[in-house]
């Protein structure tokens, strides 16, 4: 894509060169400068007239982002696997396709979530936070009990790349796995996983560690309530990497203060970012990080290139690698 034809972008923020480069070398790119994404009338006013955007999960892509954006707009390339900021239907409507990054995520994701659990569990964040207020005196027979990773049951809802992954580390900590979806693996995976499939009731009353990898859909919105953390043990600890939204905030706080369950750790939140002065941020045993579970310097280098392959196909009228509506290519 060379000369006066080159296509016209909007890249809402600057990701690694692995996919920035290709897409400035082939486009008339607009990428926004900033650490802190544009603001809705900022981005309102960069998509106008522009053949292709390049979003983060920070930007809503609606209608009227539609209608700002203009007829021309044919492809929007979401820099994640998960795609709850953009609508869809309304991008097929108007034969927009839509592109995200699976797979190369997954594992680095797994990772993060156990890390989380682990860290949970054996109350590292308390332990760090002790040291550091020079409160270390001597060894201590009581102190900062934890709960054992070994031996314990891994609740695992949302059985798709991800939480499988979480079932593989989980397996090498002798852990017993469940996990609730609504579409039941295989027997032959559930065999290879060494996971069993169970109803959600089930699910919480019996692990003593509960990981979410669902997507965020209204089926899911609140699907950790009060009634749910009312079904899990008292220690168990919610371990959250999908949305934040899938859990309700205050039933959670509610939940960890009165000690319904043990523990939080969250890596995703409602909102987000989670305001310094939020509730939750006043308990010890709720861990809080910033999104941050698919930043790995080579993750997010496959997830730039990814997503560049799909701005760039997008553009050239070619299908999407990674299309998350596939049926936009139905009546052409
Ligand atoms: C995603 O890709 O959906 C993650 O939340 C960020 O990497």
């Amino acid at each position: 894509m060379t000369g006066p034809a080159r296509p016209r972008v909007f890249v809402s923020r600057i990701i690694p060169d692995a996919g920035l480069r290709p897409v400035v070398e082939a486009t008339e790119a607009d990428v926004w400068p900033d650490e802190l994404p544009p603001s809705r009338d900022e981005l309102l006013r960069r998509v106008a007239g522009k053949d292709g955007l390049l979003a983060l999960l920070t930007d809503p892509v609606d209608g009227e982002l539609l209608d700002a954006a203009g007829p021309q707009l044919r492809v929007v390339s979401n820099f994640a696997v998960g795609f709850d900021n953009i609508d869809v239907p309304e991008c097929t409507r108007r034969g927009i396709a839509v592109g995200n990054t699976p797979g190369v995520l997954t594992e680095t994701t797994a990772d993060l979530a156990f890390a989380l659990l682990m860290a949970a569990a054996r109350r590292l964040p308390e332990g760090y936070d002790y040291v550091r207020a020079g409160n270390w005196k001597t060894w201590g027979p009581m102190l900062l009990l934890g709960q054992d990773v070994h031996g314990s049951t891994l609740g695992i809802v949302g059985f798709g790349r991800i939480g499988r992954e979480m079932a593989r580390r989980a397996a090498g900590f002798g852990m017993r796995v469940l996990y609730y979806d609504v579409h039941r693996a295989s027997a032959e995976d559930e065999a290879q996983l060494a996971a069993r499939g169970v109803a959600f009731e089930e699910l919480l009353a019996e692990s003593d560690f509960v990981s979410l990898h669902t997507n965020l859909s209204p089926e899911t919105r609140h699907l950790l309530d009060r009634a749910a953390f009312e079904r899990m043990k008292p220690d168990a600890i919610l371990v959250n990497t999908s949305r934040g939204p899938v859990v309700d905030h205050d039933a959670l706080f509610e939940a960890l203060r009165n000690g319904t369950i043990g523990g939080a750790a969250l890596d995703v939140t409602d909102p987000e970012p989670l305001p310094a002065d939020h509730p939750l941020l006043t308990l010890p045993n709720c861990l809080v990080v910033p999104h941050v579970a698919s930043a790995s310097v080579a993750t997010r280098d496959r997830m730039a290139q990814m997503a560049a392959a799909n701005l760039l196909a997008g553009l050239r009228g070619e299908r999407l690698p990674d299309c998350v509506n596939p049926e936009v290519y139905e009546d052409r």
